[in-house]
């Protein structure tokens, strides 16, 4: 049955990054017998801009009704004005909340081909293969209440709350052990819970699960601390489980362990492998419509598409081996640009991945 999946550019680059993930998916189409329709909408500012809103309705019901979604970026310099209801990032995370999709998948790889493209040496980050599990439709991020109260001083006062239910503590940390099942199997669950009761509980939820996968060694440790060790010793992680706030900052870190930001795809699956897959990169509208930004990680995002809510893991791969032949070949963005290798605009390094397929 032909598959469908909603594709939202959304804003800045995000648009030339989706540009050239479509291009790999009409090419497996084509010539691999991908079975897929591609459906398009809008999400974020250029959503706002048409229709008053980050996420309209029609958006959401097409999301609802496609088996998967490619997403992006959303936000810029434009839309920062806007109240916070209706800025693009609101888009975003309306898109993960209303689809429930907790269970965020950010693979931290480093290809050989750019070990001299990461600000670390060489030693500390060859070899990395790290996966960060975040939360993404609690904690503070949702949490209620929040806003920003008058006081009876006159002065303001801004607020957000940190919640986490069991629950949803426990089925994030089930999706991280059975990832690291097939992997290390071994987790480290990331948490504050020195200072802040609701990770204090995160933490006994946590213990409580990984009684259930004897196979898995479970850590805990301090978001501090691990932020320290991402850089330290990068590949002491197999898989890092954490909250939603927690899990974004850290997940920054570990992609410039990579080399780029530019590099690393992103996966948000719901309880049942429904997804919308993203670069975990921003809009970055610095660079936007200048044809330099990397495609690779929205590209590799296809690859995560086809393997979690597709059920095509051969063709996951052949986007992977692909995105390596170009790498091997010499091709770079100018993120990942070093001496001796050739430099590609965006379209380009698009093309390069489409004719390796
Ligand atoms: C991310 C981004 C988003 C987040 C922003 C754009 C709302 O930083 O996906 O990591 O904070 O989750
Ligand atoms: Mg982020």
């Amino acid at each position: 049955m032909t598959k469908k999946i909603l594709i939202l550019p959304g804003d800045g680059i995000g648009q030339e990054i989706v540009a050239e993930a479509v291009k790999i998916l009409n090419a497996l189409k084509a010539n691999h017998g991908l079975d897929v329709e591609l459906i398009d909408g809008l999400v974020g500012g250029a959503a706002y801009d048409e229709t008053g809103s980050p996420l309209p309705e029609e958006t959401l019901a097409k999301a609802r009704e496609c088996d998967a979604v490619l997403l992006g970026a959303v936000g810029g310099y434009k839309w920062e004005s806007l109240d916070i209801s209706v800025r693009p990032e609101k888009g975003l995370l309306g898109l993960r909340k209303e689809l429930g999709l907790f269970a965020n998948l950010r693979p931290a790889i480093l290809y050989p081909q750019l070990a001299d493209a990461s600000t670390l040496k060489p030693e500390i980050v060859s070899g990395l293969d790290l996966m960060i599990v975040r939360e993404l439709t609690g904690g503070i991020y949702f949490g209620q209440p929040r806003g920003v109260r008058t006081l009876d001083s006159g002065e303001r006062q801004g607020y957000n709350t940190l919640v986490y239910s069991e629950s949803e503590v426990d089925r994030i940390v089930r999706v991280a052990m059975d990832i690291a099942m097939k992997r290390g199997k071994r987790v480290c669950s990331v948490d504050k819970a020195n200072v802040l009761e609701c990770t204090e509980m995160w933490r006994e939820v946590a213990t409580k699960v990984g009684a259930d996968y004897p196979e898995v060694a479970l850590s805990h440790m301090y978001v501090d601390n691990a932020a320290m060790q991402l850089v330290r010793a990068p590949k002491q992680f197999d898989v890092m489980v954490t909250t939603n706030m927690f899990g974004d900052i850290l997940s920054d870190c570990a992609a410039m362990l990579t080399g780029s930001i530019g590099m690393l795809p992103s996966a948000s699956l719901d309880e049942n492998g429904k997804g919308m897959y993203e670069p975990i990169h921003g809009s970055a509208p610095d660079i936007a419509g200048q044809n330099v930004a990397n495609p690779l990680a929205t590209i590799l995002s296809v690859a995560m598409m086809l393997r979690y809510s597709l059920d095509e893991p051969a063709m996951a791969e052949r986007i992977e081996a692909a995105v390596n032949q170009v790498l091997d070949d010499g091709l770079r963005t100018a993120d990942i640009h070093s001496d001796g290798m050739t430099k590609v605009g965006t379209a380009e390094m698009g093309d390069a991945v489409t004719a390796a397929l």
